[in-house]
C-alpha cells in the first residue's frame, strides 16, 4: 500500500498543511491521526486562504476521502463551524468525503473552561486539549459515539463535577458552562455529524488491501510530543510517526516518511528553545515569515535552525525525505546560520551559509537556486540522513519545487 506520512520536525507550523495539500493531488484518503483544533494548517489555493483546524488537508480535492482518526480530540462546534466555511465556499463536506473515528473523544465546554484558566504556564492554545485528553485517560471521556447514540450524560455530569471543583478550588468564583446548555449543544451536534461517525477499523483496513493511495497528515511537531518532546512544554498527544499508529489502531506500512523542516525554526508557547534570536534578526523572521499562530494569532518565537534537534527527530522517525519549507523567507536576510552542535557549556556552535537575494518563486529546478541555497540544503540531506523531497519557496500550492518525486 502507497502510504505517506508527513510529520513535522520541529515545534509545529512547519507548513504541514501545505506539504499535504501539494501531495494530496493524487491521494484517495488524506488521514488525521492525533491532535486537535490546537493545530492550524494554512493552505493557499489560487489567491484563497483557507485554515483548517481539525479537518484534514485533502478537503480541497474534490477526489480525496478526508478521515479524523481515533487518537484525536474534537471539538464538534469548531469542527462545525469549520465544515460550515468550507461550505460556503463550495467545499463539500458530505458524510462521503469527511468520516470520524468512533472513538476519537469529545472536547466539552469544560475542557476549553478549563485550559483557559490553566493553561498559562505552558501556554497552551486553550483549546481544551490537555483536559479532554486527561478526561480520557480519567475514563470519564465522552467518545463520538456516545454523541451519536447520545448515551454521554452520566460522563458530561462527571466532567462537570470534577472541573467545577477544579475550577472552584484554583480560582474561587471562576464561571463554568451551563450543564443543561452544554448539554444541549452537543446533542445538536450529535445530531448534526450522526452520518460521519463510523467505526474506522473496516474503513482503514479495507483501504490497505484494495491498495488506495493514502496520506497522512501529522498535528503538532515532534517536539511537542508528549512522551519524546521537550516535557512539559508539549501538547498532550503523540506527534511523531510511531504514534501515528497508535491513533489509528490499525497498522498502515508507511513507505515514505516525510519530516517537514521549515528552513528556520519557530515556537509558540513556552519552553527551552537554544537557538532563539531575541534581537533585530528574530524580528525580521518573524516579519518576513509572517510568524504569528493561525490558531491563536500570538507572534511565533523565531531562531535559526537546531541540527542536534534534527538529526534526533530524524533519526526516532526515520524520515525517508525531507521537505524544506519557506526558503523564500531567507532571501535577503543575510547570512543565514545553522546551530550544527552544542558546546560543552550549553551554548550552541554555528556553521555560517551565504546570503542569498533572489527570487526564489522563479526557480523552476534545484539548480536555478542561489549557490549558497543549494550549499544549505544539501548539507541538510546529508546531515539529516533523508533524501530531499521538495522544497517550498511561497505559501501557494505551486510555490513548489519537486526535487525528488516523493510517492
Ligand atoms: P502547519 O501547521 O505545519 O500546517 O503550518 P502553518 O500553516 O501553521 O504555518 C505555516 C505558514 O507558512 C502558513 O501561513 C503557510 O501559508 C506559510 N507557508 C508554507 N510554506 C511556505 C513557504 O514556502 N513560504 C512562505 N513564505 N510561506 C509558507
Ligand atoms: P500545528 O499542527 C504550534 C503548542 C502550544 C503550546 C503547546 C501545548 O499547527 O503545527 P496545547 O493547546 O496543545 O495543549 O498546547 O503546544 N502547540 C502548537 N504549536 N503548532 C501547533 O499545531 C500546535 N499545537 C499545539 O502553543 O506551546
Ligand atoms: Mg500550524
Amino acid at each position: 500500500m502507497p502510504a505517506t506520512i508527513v510529520i513535522g520536525a520541529q515545534w509545529g507550523d512547519e507548513g504541514k498543511g501545505k506539504i499535504v495539500d501539494v501531495l494530496s493531488h493524487d491521494a484517495d484518503l488524506v488521514v488525521r491521526f492525533g491532535g486537535g483544533a490546537n493545530a492550524g494548517h494554512t493552505i493557499w489555493v489560487g489567491g484563497n486562504k483557507f485554515v483548517l483546524h481539525l479537518i484534514p488537508s485533502g478537503i480541497l480535492r474534490q477526489r480525496c476521502i478526508n478521515i479524523i482518526g481515533g487518537g484525536c480530540v474534537i471539538d464538534v462546534a469548531s469542527l462545525l463551524s469549520e465544515m460550515a466555511g468550507l461550505r460556503a465556499v463550495g467545499v463539500t463536506v458530505g458524510p462521503d468525503r469527511l468520516l470520524l473515528a468512533e472513538n476519537a473523544h469529545v472536547v466539552t465546554a469544560y475542557h476549553r473552561a478549563i485550559d483557559q484558566l490553566s493553561g498559562g504556564k505552558i501556554g497552551t492554545t486553550g483549546r481544551g486539549i490537555g483536559p479532554a485528553y486527561a478526561d480520557k485517560a480519567r475514563r470519564i471521556g465522552i467518545r463520538l459515539g456516545d454523541l451519536r447514540d447520545d448515551a454521554f450524560e452520566a460522563n458530561l455530569g462527571a466532567q462537570a463535577e470534577f472541573h467545577g471543583a477544579t475550577a472552584k478550588a484554583l480560582h474561587g468564583d471562576a464561571p463554568m458552562p451551563d450543564f443543561d446548555q452544554v448539554l444541549d449543544d452537543l446533542r445538536a451536534a450529535g445530531r448534526q455529524l450522526h452520518d460521519h461517525i463510523c467505526d474506522l477499523v473496516p474503513v482503514l483496513v479495507r483501504a490497505r488491501q484494495q491498495n488506495l493511495r493514502a496520506l497522512f497528515e501529522g498535528a503538532q511537531g515532534v517536539l511537542l510530543d508528549i512522551d519524546h518532546g521537550t516535557y512539559p512544554f508539549v501538547t498532550s498527544s503523540n506527534t511523531t510517526v510511531a504514534g501515528a499508529l497508535g491513533g489509528l489502531g490499525v497498522h498502515m506500512p508507511f513507505e515514505t516518511r516525510i519530516g517537514v523542516v521549515k528552513a528556520y525554526s519557530t515556537r509558540v508557547g513556552n519552553g527551552p528553545f537554544p537557538t532563539e534570536l531575541h534581537g533585530p534578526e528574530g524580528e525580521q523572521l518573524r516579519t518576513k515569515g509572517q510568524e504569528y499562530g493561525a490558531t491563536t494569532g500570538r507572534p511565533r518565537r523565531c531562531g535559526w535552525l537546531d541540527l542536534p534537534q534534527l538529526r534526533r527527530a530524524f533519526a526516532m522517525n526515520a524520515f525517508t525525505h525531507v521537505a524544506v519549507t519557506k526558503l523564500d523567507v531567507l532571501s535577503g536576510l543575510g547570512p543565514i546560520r545553522v546551530a550544527v552542535e552544542e558546546n560543552a557549556d550549553g551554548t550552541m556552535h554555528y556553521e555560517e551559509f551565504g546570503a542569498f537575494d533572489a527570487d526564489l518563486t522563479a526557480a523552476r529546478s534545484f539548480g536555478e537556486l542561489p549557490p549558497s541555497c543549494q550549499q544549505l540544503l544539501r548539507f541538510l540531506e546529508s546531515q539529516l540522513e533523508a533524501r530531499l523531497a521538495m522544497l517550498s519557496t511561497g505559501p501557494g500550492r505551486d510555490d513548489v519545487l519537486d526535487v525528488e518525486h516523493a510517492w
